[in-house]
C-alpha cells in the first residue's frame, strides 16, 4: 500500500522517534508499504516520521527497486563510527523541488536492527553514508534544512513560503 508522505512543516518530522520495541507482523506490513511509497515517489530512502509514523525506522534501496540486494532496512539504528567530510547535493521526499548541497560525514558505520529484531553492523561510504545520516537525522526529528548554511536555509524556507502561498507546495 503507497502511504501518504507528510511535507515540511508536519510536526511529525520535527519529533524524535520513538524506539520500536515490536517486531511483529505489523512492523513488517509498515515495512512493505514504506519501501513501496519510496518506490513510488522514487526516492533512495524513507523514514517513519515522513509517512506519520513517530518511530525509529528507515528503509534505504539506492538501486530504486532494481536490486533486491540493495533493500535495506534499520530500526532503531545509531552512528557508531563516522569520518572524513563530503559536500553534496540532497533531496528529501518531505521536500519537493528542494535540493541543496549539505555537509556530511563521509564514511560512517552504524548498528541497528533488522526487522526481526536481530542486531546488525554496517558500513557506508558516499552516497549511502549521506543517505544513512540524513534517515537516521529524521528519526531524530532533524531536517535537512537545518544542515544546510543559514543562508541557503533561508532563501530555502523563502521559497517554500512562497510556494503556500501560491497553493503548490
Ligand atoms: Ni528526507
Amino acid at each position: 500500500m503507497i502511504l501518504k508522505i507528510v511535507k515540511y512543516p508536519e510536526p511529525v518530522l520535527s519529533q524524535p522517534g520513538e524506539p520500536v520495541t515490536e517486531f511483529n507482523a505489523e512492523l513488517r506490513k509498515l515495512i512493505a508499504d514504506m519501501f513501496e511509497t519510496t518506490y513510488a515517489s522514487q526516492g533512495i530512502g524513507l523514514a517513519a516520521p515522513q509517512v506519520g509514523v513517530s518511530k525509529r525506522l528507515t528503509v534505504i534501496d539506492l538501486s530504486m527497486g532494481k536490486e533486491p540486494k540493495d533493500k535495506l532496512v534499520f530500526i532503531n539504528p545509531e552512528i557508531i563510527l563516522s569520518e572524513g567530510k563530503q559536500y553534496e547535493e540532497e533531496g528529501c521526499l518531505s521536500f519537493p523541488e528542494i535540493h541543496e548541497k549539505v555537509v556530511r560525514a563521509a564514511k560512517v558505520c552504524i548498528r541497528a536492527q533488522d526487522a526481526h529484531g536481530k542486531w546488525f553492523e554496517m558500513d557506508g561510504a558516499e552516497l549511502l553514508a549521506r543517505c544513512l545520516q540524513h534517515e537516521i537525522d529524521h528519526l531524530d526529528g532533524m531536517l535537512f534544512i537545518f544542515r544546510m548554511s543559514a543562508l541557503k536555509r533561508d532563501l530555502t524556507l523563502r521559497r517554500i513560503r512562497k510556494m503556500q502561498r501560491e497553493g503548490t507546495w
